[in-house]
């Protein structure tokens, strides 16, 4: 591709100027140098446009075929790289009016009738971000199903579920999974719902105002894909909301990811030392030779600011906006580009990853038995012998508070220590202070008892591999 930087007034309003743009101001005001990004589907809705303007008789059969022919040897120009972006003609859409009619002449000129730029942007910007939230639909899915998958193979593997980052109480591998899924799947329905309300074509808004010519705006809604027209002209090009709500999706989306990666930097680290990340998706230390660093999840975490900066700059731009159209928009395009990228890759590099990650129940399992974790499962079945569960929490606390100073856990007591903090206390203690007891208790829809596990595991892999049909 080639940039020239020709001077003088510009042939597309040229008409009404007595003196050049300054080329500073060119410079300035000129977006051809990110928008280019959305070449194709500037053409194919420059396409859509001139059938429909031929179906309505304002271009000729001929007409109509030498923009078709025209088009393609500017998308073939792009393509292969020879295309000549200039300055002057300010952005993608004039770089790609301009050249059609040096190729084609006359009828280059006429593409444009009931037709603006503003309403131009707005359907291609749409069409754009459209293919990008497909993709980021299929992401997320392929992610859930790796997560989803691997939980289904965790449903019994025990590790301390934690609250303050303490250890709280145990649970599965496969439910904190699952936690994880659930929150991907809102995630999915955000960027779902969004796309909805994203698919509405604005052309034939032109301007502001339509058009007097005798436009068919179904026709070209249906031959780009939308679900219809956009249903008023001023809204239809005055209106970022669509991406914006892209943007907040794909904040909530990595703020999820930048949680998961926490956990898994936490996880991989000497001290939880939970699971191992492959080699393939870390790094080393230039100096240190023993170190393997998690860098995928901490450069997810850390890409976050930048996703979540984008949802302001956008909400920023488009604050206080007087309708219709203003050039304030045209700053829309970098934030989007930018955001698409890095949540894409993202999403892209935890579906590769999480679900190569090898967990390791035994030191799952050995922690889960530090930090008196079935403590709560005591005082439960103080509760059930007939203790207040007030009281019960003061018994098991001051069983614990012994426990502390004797340096052993509440599994090691001997029955008749533990009768000593409450008479009610039998043998069968024992088997609600195990591990394996405490997760099994929990045996309710959203509970952490392997039995539920594997049946959560099982609906949502039905859920998510019905989606993709
Ligand atoms: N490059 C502009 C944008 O990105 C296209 C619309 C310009 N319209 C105008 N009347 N200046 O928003």
């Amino acid at each position: 591709m080639s940039d020239s930087n020709n001077q003088g007034t510009s042939d597309l309003w040229g008409g009404r100027f007595t003196e050049a743009t300054d080329s500073f101001v060119q410079r300035f005001t000129a977006s051809h140098t990110f928008d280019r990004q959305f070449a194709a589907e500037d053409i194919q809705g420059s396409r859509a446009h001139a059938d429909m303007l031929a179906k309505v008789g304002v271009l000729s059969p001929e007409e109509l075929e030498s923009i078709h022919s025209g088009l393609d040897q500017v998308a073939q120009e792009i393509i292969d790289g020879g295309f000549e972006w200039h300055t002057e003609r300010e952005d993608v859409h004039m770089n790609i009016e301009a050249r059609l009619t040096e190729i084609v002449g006359a009828a280059g000129k006429k593409l444009h009738t009931g037709r603006s730029r503003n309403d131009q942007v707005a359907t291609d910007i749409r069409l754009w971000l459209r293919t990008a939230t497909d993709t980021a639909l299929d992401e997320i899915t392929r992610l859930q199903k790796g997560i989803v998958g691997l939980a289904a193979a965790h449903t019994d593997t025990i590790m301390p579920g934690f609250t303050h980052l303490q250890v709280a109480q145990p649970v599965t591998f496969g439910h904190h999974l699952l936690a994880w899924n659930e929150m991907l799947d809102r995630d999915w329905s955000r960027f779902y719902d969004c796309r909805r309300r994203m698919n509405r074509c604005p052309l034939g808004a032109a301007a502001l105002a339509g058009t007097t010519f005798p436009i068919d705006r179904y026709m070209t809604a249906r031959a780009l894909g939308f679900d219809g027209p956009t249903l008023n002209s001023l809204d239809s090009v005055a209106d970022r909301d669509f991406a914006i709500e892209f943007c907040a999706a794909a904040a909530l989306l990595i703020t999820h990811l930048s949680r998961m990666a926490e956990e898994l930097v936490l996880w991989t680290s000497a001290q939880f030392d939970f699971i191992d990340i492959p080699d393939r998706f870390c790094t080393g230390s230039s100096i240190m030779p023993q170190k393997k660093n998690p860098d995928v999840p901490e450069l997810v975490r850390g890409k976050t600011g930048r996703v979540n900066g984008h949802l302001m700059a956008l909400l920023t731009l488009m604050k206080s906006q007087p309708l219709a159209y203003n050039k304030d928009n045209q700053e829309d395009k970098e934030p989007i580009f930018d955001c698409v990228q890095t949540v894409l890759d993202c999403v892209r590099a935890f579906a590769d990853m999480v679900p190569a990650c090898r967990p390791k129940a035994e030191n799952m399992r050995s922690a889960a038995l530090t930090g008196f974790a079935t403590a709560t499962d005591l005082a439960d079945y103080l509760v059930r012998k007939g203790l207040p569960f007030r009281d019960a929490h003061e018994v098991v606390g001051k069983a614990v508070a012994h426990c502390v100073s004797a340096g052993c856990n509440l599994e090691d007591l001997e029955l008749h220590t533990l009768r000593q903090f409450n008479d009610v206390i039998e043998g069968d203690v024992f088997d609600i202070l195990t591990l394996e007891g405490s997760v099994a208790a929990r045996d309710h829809i959203g509970g952490t008892a392997p039995r539920q596990v594997a049946t959560a595991a099982a609906s949502a892999m039905a859920h998510l591999e019905a989606r993709s049909v």
